[in-house]
């Protein structure tokens, strides 16, 4: 496990950033995770600047999202697929019938989550895997005590996670209270993880996840057990770790 503590939330975004268009200059079909949330907004707003002003092609790229509400539509200002559209898609080159962002929608959902986990595997899986960390320690929408083996499914959502999302939504009792989510073991077949957290808010929660045992009741903790997992942090949301000093040294100290 890689621990990247960076001084702010520009810097973490930046870090992200420079990762995902190197895969993208190295390999223009890659195949990307992406995720929702506030934390990776400004990842997002700078792959754009880099498409915008360094010709970034993503012309190429497959995306899979982790997640998304049951019962938005697409055209919901809430929807993921509205967040992917207006913070990200509408900006850059990707291919529109290369975007796969769940559908809250489908009417099978059962049927639904077999053809997505179906389609990432079509696509040869998952190359980078970006990732938030709920409150509840949770990475997608797997809630404390999913599976850690967990494929993409209906999960019905904590309400300490409703409650964390109710800031979006104008009337906060039109938060949905179930989604599809990519399981843990989905995201954890992903050839390589990305957790971003920014915020004092995060740092007990990011300490378990690094630092805890590996646990379904923080189901981050599960990417302890990832080949290559990278958690880039800023210093607000990694200051409760225990190991803080020296995931810096190694970091300042990598070897050639
Ligand atoms: P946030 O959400 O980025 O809005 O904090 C993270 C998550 O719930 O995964």
């Amino acid at each position: 496990m890689e621990v990247i503590i960076k001084a702010d939330y520009k810097q973490m975004s930046a870090e992200a950033a420079a990762r995902i268009a190197d895969l993208v200059y190295h390999q223009p079909n890659a195949v990307l995770g992406l995720a929702t949330g506030s934390t990776p907004l400004g990842l997002y707003k700078e792959l754009i600047r880099l498409h915008r002003d360094d010709g970034l092609d993503f012309s190429k790229v497959i995306t899979f999202n982790l997640d998304e509400y049951v019962g938005l539509p697409a055209s919901h200002e809430q929807s993921y697929n509205y967040f992917m559209k207006d913070n990200l898609f509408d900006h850059i080159n990707v291919n529109p019938s290369n975007i796969h962002v769940p559908n809250g929608m489908a009417s099978d959902i059962e049927a639904y989550c077999l053809w997505y986990e179906d389609e990432i595997e079509a696509y040869g899986g998952i190359d980078l895997q970006i990732l938030g960390i709920g409150s509840d320690g949770h990475i997608a929408f797997n809630e404390p005590a999913s599976s850690l083996g967990s494929r993409t499914r209906l999960k019905t959502l904590t309400k300490q996670t409703i409650d964390d999302n109710a800031r979006f939504f104008d009337d906060p009792t039109e938060v949905p209270h179930y989604a599809i989510t990519m399981g843990v073991g989905t995201i954890m077949e992903a050839k390589t993880c990305i957790l971003l957290a920014s915020g004092k808010g995060k740092a007990d929660t990011v300490a378990k996840a690094i630092e805890g045992p590996v646990t379904a009741l923080i189901t981050a903790s599960a990417l302890q057990l990832h080949p290559d997992a990278v958690f880039i942090l800023d210093e607000e949301a990694a200051s409760s770790l225990e190991l803080h000093d020296y995931y810096q040294w190694v970091y300042e100290n990598k070897p050639e």
